[in-house]
C-alpha cells in the first residue's frame, strides 16, 4: 500500500507539533516541521534543541540520538515545500474542525499519491476529516499526550475508512518514536478524554456536595488508586475552559452521564480557569508555585 515511512511532515508547532516533530526525529525520521506563525517555528526549534540537551544532561537520551534528531529536524515555513516529499502527514494545528480539514486539504495537494495522514485531534471526528485528503483509507488519528516528549502513549483512532495496513504502518511509526500503541475505533473522547472527563466531573459533583475537600479528594485518589495526580490539580493543569468544552461535546453525543457539572461552570464564568489564570480550584503564585 505505501512505501516506507522515512520522511514525517508535522503542521503546527505549538505545544503538540514540537514534541511530535521531536519524538519522529529522535525516532529516526526525516522530519519536517511547518507552523503558519515564523516566531512560534523559531522557538519550536529552540525548545526541542533545548529538550534533547537536557535529555543528555540527565542521561535520559543518547548523545548520539540527540545529534541525530538535530539533524533529522529541519524548519519549515511552506507548507507546499513541507509536505512535497513526505511519507506522513501529522497535523497539529488548533482544535477547528474547518482549520484542519482546510490544512487536509493543502497538504494532500502537495503530497505524494502514496502518503498517509494523520490527525493529533483530541476528539474530532476522524472520518469527518478522512475525505479532505482524497485518500479517507490513509487517514487515521495519532493522538499524542502532553507533554510528548515525556508521555508514553499513542491512542491510535480508526475511522469508518481507516485501513488495516494504515494502522499497521502508523503503530510501526509510533513505536519507532518509543510510543506504546493502544487502537481505538473512532468514538467522541476516544478512550483517555473520556474517562478522565467523566472523574473530573464527578470529582466537581463530590466538591459541590461537600463529600470532601477539592485536597482530600487530590490525595484519595493519588495514595488510594495510584493516580499521579489528583483530579483538581489535572483540571488546573488542562484548563476548567478547556475540561468545559470537552464535557459539553461529551454530553452532546453521549448523553446526560457527562453533563458538565454547576460547579465547574461557575468557575469558568468566574475566570478560575486553572494554572493559565493563577486561579482554577487552587491558586498559584507567578511562579506556578501553589499558593493556596
Ligand atoms: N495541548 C494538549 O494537551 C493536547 C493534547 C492532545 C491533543 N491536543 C490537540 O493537538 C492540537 C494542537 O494543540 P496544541 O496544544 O499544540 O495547540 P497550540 O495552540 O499550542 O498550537 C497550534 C499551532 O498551530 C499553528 N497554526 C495555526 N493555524 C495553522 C495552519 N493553518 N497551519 C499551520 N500551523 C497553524 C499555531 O500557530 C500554533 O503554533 C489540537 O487539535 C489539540 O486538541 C492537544
Amino acid at each position: 500500500m505505501s512505501r516506507e515511512i522515512r520522511n514525517i511532515t508535522v503542521i503546527g508547532a505549538g505545544a503538540m507539533g514540537r514534541g511530535i516533530a521531536q519524538v519522529a526525529a529522535m525516532g529516526g525520521y526525516r522530519t519536517r516541521l511547518f507552523d503558519v506563525a515564523a516566531p512560534v517555528l523559531e522557538e519550536a526549534g529552540r525548545v526541542v534543541h533545548r529538550n534533547l540537551d537536557k535529555g543528555v544532561e540527565l542521561g535520559k537520551v543518547d548523545e548520539s540520538t540527540a545529534a541525530l534528531a538535530k539533524e533529522n529536524l529541519v524548519l519549515d515555513t511552506e507548507l507546499e515545500a513541507a509536505a512535497a516529499d513526505t511519507d506522513l502527514v501529522i497535523e497539529a494545528v488548533p482544535e477547528l474542525l474547518e482549520l484542519k480539514i482546510e490544512t487536509f486539504q493543502r497538504a494532500a495537494g502537495s503530497a505524494p499519491k502514496e502518503a498517509l495522514f494523520a490527525t493529533n485531534t483530541s476528539g474530532l471526528s476522524i472520518t469527518e476529516m478522512a475525505p479532505a485528503t482524497g485518500r479517507p483509507e490513509r487517514f487515521a488519528g495519532m493522538h499524542f499526550f502532553n507533554p510528548v516528549h515525556i508521555m508514553k502513549l499513542v491512542e491510535l483512532v480508526r475511522g469508518l475508512e481507516t485501513a488495516d495496513k494504515t494502522v499497521e504502518l502508523l503503530r510501526e511509526v509510533a513505536e519507532r518514536m518509543g510510543k506504546q500503541v493502544v487502537v481505538v475505533n473512532e468514538s467522541p473522547g476516544f478512550v483517555t478524554s473520556r474517562i478522565n472527563a467523566l472523574i473530573g466531573n464527578e470529582a466537581f459533583r463530590m466538591l459541590q456536595e461537600g463529600v470532601a475537600s477539592a485536597e482530600d479528594i487530590d490525595t484519595a485518589l493519588k495514595l488510594g488508586l495510584n493516580h499521579p495526580m489528583g483530579p483538581f490539580e489535572m483540571v488546573d493543569l488542562v484548563g476548567l475552559d478547556v475540561r468545559y468544552s470537552i464535557l459539553k461535546y461529551l454530553h452532546q453525543t453521549l448523553g446526560e452521564l457527562y453533563r458538565p457539572n454547576n460547579l465547574l461552570v461557575q468557575y469558568v464564568r468566574a475566570g478560575r480557569l486553572g494554572r493559565k489564570t493563577k486561579r482554577g480550584v487552587y491558586e498559584y503564585d507567578e511562579e506556578g508555585k501553589r499558593t493556596g
